[in-house]
């Protein structure tokens, strides 16, 4: 749920010469020990498949273009943590919560859930999803998991105070909660300034519960312009704009509150690192006013199961109606690994809250 469609070719092509430098990384000892991931659809790898929800992709064509197939990520392929995590220098991908097997969970869990939000509510008119605050009670029962393997508090808090907590989640409290009114009454009961207040007053709570878990380093992402998703646009209208404006206004309300508040947890939790990442970027050369393939399934904006997609997922920015593609994930998921400029990483990249 993202896209930003302000084409820039200096950006596009310094992307592009980072993503040369990908490979050779295979053996290097990991940047970070750890990496925990929190949020939604955008992140999730598989949480929400034995769950009862429209929103859930375990099915074709998702998953075409990864090697296990359809397996819950909603694109083509990786999503953008998988390639973050690849970046890390960490070499497999973080098991969901949900199936976690006999998975080594020394090197993170992934506990994100489609159609969840920061509220409890968002979401629900799709069925069941894991909200953030459970997300977070999953997290507390694979610490104590870890504690019992290291046997060892006080190297248990060393490790959890150099792992990496990534937390990209909200789009689900606009798209499946305030402008959703025949399902929810947010949008009754407040404007939207009063509303982001609301969330990102939330969010803090939970970033603090995370602190008091043993976190340290947060990567806190937002919203990204969800009125410019091929969805929103087709539900909505845009009446004669690009995007949907008040969409965009409600992300850009939640961004506009989530820097200052990162900003203050950096001030008052004198021992942690939080940075704020920018979703958006710059899709010079891609296919944006588009997607890749038929949707109809989920809520509507999920790709009909079995259907067949485009020829070229590479060149489009969306997969299905709300959903990047792989492609781009990785154009994004390198911005925020390796970006120099404030307005897509702030205070930090997340090379740098690795080093710190
Ligand atoms: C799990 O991963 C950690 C960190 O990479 C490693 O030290 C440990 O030996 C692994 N445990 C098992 C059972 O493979
Ligand atoms: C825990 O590990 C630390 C550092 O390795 C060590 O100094 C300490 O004695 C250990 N504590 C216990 C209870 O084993
Ligand atoms: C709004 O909806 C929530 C949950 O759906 C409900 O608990 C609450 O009572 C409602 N509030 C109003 C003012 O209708
Ligand atoms: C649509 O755009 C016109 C012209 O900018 C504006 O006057 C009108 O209020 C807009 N309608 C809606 C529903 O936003
Ligand atoms: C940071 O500390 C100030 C001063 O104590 C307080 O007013 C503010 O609410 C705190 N902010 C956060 C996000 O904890």
């Amino acid at each position: 749920m993202e896209s930003k469609l302000k084409p820039s070719a200096l950006v596009a092509i310094s992307v592009l010469l980072a993503l040369s430098s990908f490979p050779n990384k295979v053996n290097a000892k990991p940047e970070v020990p750890c990496y925990f991931i929190f949020g939604d659809s955008l992140s999730d790898n598989g949480n929400n498949n034995n769950l009862e929800t429209l929103a859930k992709v375990n099915y074709p064509p998702y998953g075409i273009d990864f090697p296990q197939g359809p397996t819950g990520r909603f694109s083509n392929g990786r999503n953008m943590q998988d390639f973050i995590v690849k970046r890390l220098g960490i070499e497999d991908y973080m098991p969901p919560f949900a199936k976690l097997g006999r998975k080594n969970i020394s090197n993170g869990v992934n506990y994100a859930s489609g159609s969840s939000g920061i509220l409890d509510e968002s979401g629900k008119h799709l069925g069941a999803r894991i909200p953030l605050i459970q997300q977070i009670k999953n997290h507390k029962t694979i610490i104590s998991m870890l504690t019992r393997l290291t046997r060892n508090d006080s190297t248990m808090n060393s490790l959890l105070s150099q792992c990496i907590y990534s937390v990209q989640i909200g789009s689900n409290d606009y798209l499946n909660n305030y402008f959703n009114p025949e399902f929810y009454n947010s949008s009754r009961l407040y404007t939207l300034p009063e509303y982001a207040t609301l969330l990102v007053q939330k969010l803090s709570l939970q970033l603090k519960a995370l602190y008091d878990h043993g976190a340290r380093k947060f990567a806190v992402y937002g919203i990204g312009e969800i009125g410019c998703t091929p969805y929103a646009i087709s539900v909505y209208g845009t009446n004669g704009s690009d995007c949907v404006v008040k969409l965009n206004e409600g992300a850009t309300y939640f961004n506009d509150r989530l820097k200052p508040l990162v900003n203050q947890l950096n001030k008052n939790l004198t021992d942690a690192k939080v940075t704020y990442l920018n979703p958006s970027g710059s899709p010079a050369g891609f296919v944006t006013n588009g997607l890749c393939c038929k949707i109809g399934g989920g809520g509507g904006e999920l790709c009909l199961r079995n259907s067949k997609p485009c020829n070229k997922p590479r060149r489009y920015v969306f997969w299905d109606g709300v959903h990047p593609a792989e492609a781009w994930n990785q154009i994004i998921a390198e911005s925020a690994y390796s970006s120099k400029s404030p307005l897509e990483a702030s205070p930090f990249n997340i090379q740098q809250l690795a080093e710190k």
